[in-house]
């Protein structure tokens, strides 16, 4: 009798072993794949900030189960606000102290990027699965063609803020340089115009990575004698290398990396 009830209880502990055992691999489970309701918000939300703040580098696609996250952030009101307040920055800036001395000899030079800067590609992402599907440059192309890109509105008003305080504003982007004249006619159909030169990717530079064409182009100018006293743009890539400007100032942008 006593055998058999300490048998029992050992089947039973066992059970209970491995079960409580079921349990906790599958919670575990659960955390690591990050994510049911609250927990998926909060890890996209993580990976969306660790993109912005150039941790989470050379992505190819959003993360699959973050793809919604992206398409409501990237149309959201927040999107706008903190597109809004990276340009109200640049306005501090620009009324500060630390900038400008300029020197009225046509060499103060203000940069731009072009895309998801001055112009949304919101449009085509919303039909290209925001972020989620790899990057179809011959598709995206086709899209540019057409020159239907919006203006991202703050950075229009800034623009010929900047313009009117008499920079040399330089538009450097990592479009083709075959891209040229349906880049410039959505420019000025949305409103911009009066910029120094619009910096393409010319047939030797489309080899080159992008942040090392980005910064060879900052190099010319440089060498031309400018002075580089702010940069706006969506990528790290836009500002990183040498020579550095003054100041950049990163809009959010989490659908692609470049
Ligand atoms: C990219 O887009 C083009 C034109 O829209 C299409 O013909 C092609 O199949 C696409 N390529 C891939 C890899 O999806």
């Amino acid at each position: 009798m006593g055998k058999l009830i300490g048998f029992l209880l050992l089947i039973s502990s066992l059970f209970i072993v491995v079960a409580a055992d079921w349990s906790i691999l599958n919670r575990r489970k659960k955390n690591t794949n990050g994510v049911v309701g609250d927990g998926l918000k909060k890890y996209c939300e993580s990976w969306r900030i660790n993109v912005e703040v150039n941790n989470i580098r050379g992505f190819d696609v959003v993360p699959q189960e973050c793809v919604e996250h992206i398409k409501k952030y990237m149309t959201s009101s927040q999107y706008k606000a903190d597109s809004e307040r990276a340009l109200e920055e640049v306005t501090l800036y620009l009324s500060s102290s630390c900038c400008c001395t300029l020197e009225g000899d046509g060499k103060d030079a203000w940069i731009f990027d072009v895309d998801d800067t001055l112009l949304s590609t919101i449009p085509y992402f919303k039909k290209h699965g925001f972020g989620g599907e790899k990057l179809n440059a011959t598709s995206l192309e086709t899209w540019m063609k057409e020159s239907k890109a919006p203006a991202l509105e703050h950075t229009l008003e800034l623009f010929h803020d900047i313009k009117d305080r008499g920079f040399k504003i330089f538009l450097i982007s990592s479009r083709r340089e075959t891209l040229r004249s349906p880049s410039v006619d959505n420019l000025i159909k949305v409103g911009y115009h009066g910029w120094t030169n619009l910096v393409l990717r010319g047939l030797e530079d489309e080899f080159m990575e992008v942040q090392k064409y980005k910064s060879e182009a900052r190099h010319r100018l440089v060498d031309e004698g400018y002075r580089i006293w702010g940069i706006i743009g969506d990528q790290w890539s836009s500002f990183e290398g040498l020579p550095i400007a003054k100041r950049t100032f990163k809009l959010p942008n989490s659908m692609y990396y470049v």
